[in-house]
């Protein structure tokens, strides 16, 4: 198989969760650990973790934590939920090791083992989606991709990054360009790190050069991740996938999303049922605490748009890759999802 990355975004060391503190990369490797459910749901509101799945990872040992103190363990499980409100993994993970925690009567060994079983699951998938979403790549291929949805996005491997890393394994003479993705750089300070590490050849570019590419042909298809994906396909990613949407839909270039079944929400109709977080103004106001805009200047900083299913080629998950009409496409995901359940 391809090689297993040499670091990770989460995992537990005796009864401690260990991250990699994100805030901190590229300049300096250090972990954050977690010891409470408090801690959990500052790691995830500040971004030590982030990406969806891997939120959804560090949530599920949020959850343990939580059951050690049964009183208060379904308004802790809720706190947690409220971290951050877009990415439906969070919710999905707090919901499925809840249950186990409520039916095995508070067997904590019961309830770590469905937080571990969580994590597994989700490197396992992104090692099937790598495989099942890199035959749409040819050869030579210029790949374009947004914000960070690699290893540290993720519990391992990665979502849009491990389809791109699968490539790359495959000897495909593949060549990525990462947007920077401002204002919290993921492309720049995540993405470009998990690139150089894996020494796939890349350039990094500011989010604005985009369009010059795709309209010189220098891109031959752009894949990027999800962090809610509604039951018609609208994808919820992060701030720019939208506008990246409409350029590759008016130059004819392939756009493709690649999410584990756990970002698809069966029960959002559409994208305009999805929250969009909007973070504090301070992350376009200021870079690393300098201000590049004057003190009394107000922001508007949503973390995340939608992209209306109709701009999207398709959707890559462990499970194969869904096609237009989504509705339909999605619709029997679930059945097969529920069928092998
Ligand atoms: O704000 P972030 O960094 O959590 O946003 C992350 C993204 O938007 C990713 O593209 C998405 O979660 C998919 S990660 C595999």
């Amino acid at each position: 198989m391809f090689p297993q990355e040499d670091f990770k975004a989460l995992g537990m060391r005796g009864d401690e969760l260990v991250l990699l503190d994100q805030r901190l990369l590229p300049s300096r490797e250090e972990n954050f650990i977690c010891k409470s459910v408090e801690d959990v749901f500052y790691a995830i509101k500040e971004m030590v973790v982030r990406g969806a799945p891997a939120i959804g990872g560090v949530a599920a040992y949020g959850v343990w934590f939580a059951a050690h103190d049964r009183k208060n363990f379904e308004q802790k499980c809720d706190y947690l939920k409220s971290a951050r409100p877009t990415a439906v993994n969070l919710a999905w993970a707090v919901d499925r090791v809840r249950t186990v925690a409520l039916q095995s009567d508070f067997d904590l060994d019961e309830v770590r083992k469905a937080a571990d079983t969580i994590v597994a699951e989700d490197i396992a998938m992104n090692r099937k989606m790598g495989l099942i979403g890199s035959e749409v790549i040819r050869p030579g291929a210029t790949i374009l991709t947004h914000c960070n949805t690699g290893a540290l996005a993720t519990c391992g491997w990665g979502t849009a990054l491990g389809v791109i890393k699968t490539a790359f394994y495959q000897n495909k003479n593949i060549f990525v360009y990462a947007d920077e993705t401002r204002p919290r750089l993921q492309g720049a300070r995540l993405t470009a790190w998990e690139l150089r590490r894996a020494n796939i050849p890349s350039k990094l570019i500011p989010d604005s050069a985009a369009a010059t590419l795709i309209r010189d042909g220098k891109i031959d298809l752009v894949i990027l991740g999800a962090d809610r994906i509604a039951a018609n396909g609208d994808v919820a990613n992060k701030l720019g996938t939208f506008a990246l949407s409409v350029i590759c839909k008016h130059y004819g270039v392939p756009f493709y999303s690649a999410a584990p079944l756990s970002t698809i929400d069966f029960d959002c109709p559409d994208g305009s049922h999805i929250p969009i977080e909007e973070r504090d103004k301070s992350e376009v106001t200021h870079i690393e605490g300098i201000a590049v805009a004057p003190e009394d200047m107000d922001a508007y900083n949503p973390s995340f748009d939608v992209t209306p299913h109709g701009n999207i080629t398709g959707i890559i998950t462990e499970y194969g890759i869904l096609r237009e009409p989504y509705d339909v496409s999605i619709a029997a995901l679930k059945e097969k999802a529920a069928q092998k359940a």
